[in-house]
């Protein structure tokens, strides 16, 4: 069975719903799925001045409870789906510190038989989707790992979302990821696990 790793951070629950997104299609691929999240690094008392951040981190501990990462998840996985908010263009530091800590499989070679994959949500359309998907992806050549784009594969891509980078969701149009930018993650999720599935086969 193909082995994948969703591994997100959310404050506020767009990324997560993303990455729920990412997790279906990939089970429809037949995958073994693990959906974990970053642990948080922000200080109580900025958690504390936004409703919206709070109420997430209470969901995901207690409501819907969503497993934190280990580094071990990384080695893992066949394929790994990378999720974060933008924040000023880029990923957000607790996704950074996570990887931070994978050094230890990178000098093993481990993490160049993966293939790797980023989703966003940022605030406005032209606020840093795409540039926040190639910085989360940087470190994959670092891996010596295989990037996986979404591509214009899928039709609600191709005539809805148009971003070939990866799912995203510019959060100003409503609450939450509408049902174009769940399919868009959806199909990343189906891709990133038939294609993982293939790279496995001839590791
Ligand atoms: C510190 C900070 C920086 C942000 N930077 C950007 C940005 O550069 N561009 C943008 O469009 N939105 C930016 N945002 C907004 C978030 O990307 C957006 O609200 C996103 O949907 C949050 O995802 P989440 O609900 O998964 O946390 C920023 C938010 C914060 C808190």
């Amino acid at each position: 069975m193909t082995r994948i790793a969703i591994i997100h951070y959310s404050a506020t629950g767009n990324v997560f719903e993303l990455a729920k997104a990412l997790a279906d299609g990939a089970r429809d691929a037949g995958a073994d799925v693990r959906l974990c999240r970053v642990p948080e690094l922000a200080p109580a008392e900025a958690i504390a001045q936004n409703p919206r951040w709070s109420a997430h981190l209470q969901r995901m501990e207690t409501a819907e409870p969503v497993q934190v990462a280990t580094i071990a998840d990384l080695e893992w996985a066949d394929g790994i789906a990378l999720g974060s908010p933008t924040r000023f263009g880029g990923p957000a530091a607790q996704l950074k510190l996570f990887l931070d800590q994978a050094g230890g499989l990178w000098s093993k070679g481990v993490l160049a038989k993966k293939v790797v994959t980023a989703f966003t949500a940022s605030s406005t359309s032209h606020g840093g989707l795409e540039s926040t998907i190639l910085a989360t992806l940087n470190l994959a050549y670092h891996w010596g790992a295989l990037i996986m784009p979404l591509g214009y594969g899928d039709p609600v891509v191709a005539k809805v979302t148009g971003n070939p980078y990866g799912a995203s969701w510019v959060s100003r149009k409503g609450s939450v990821p509408d049902h174009d930018a769940v399919s868009a993650g959806r199909a990343q999720g189906l891709r990133l696990a038939k294609i993982a599935s293939a790279i496995a086969s001839v590791q």
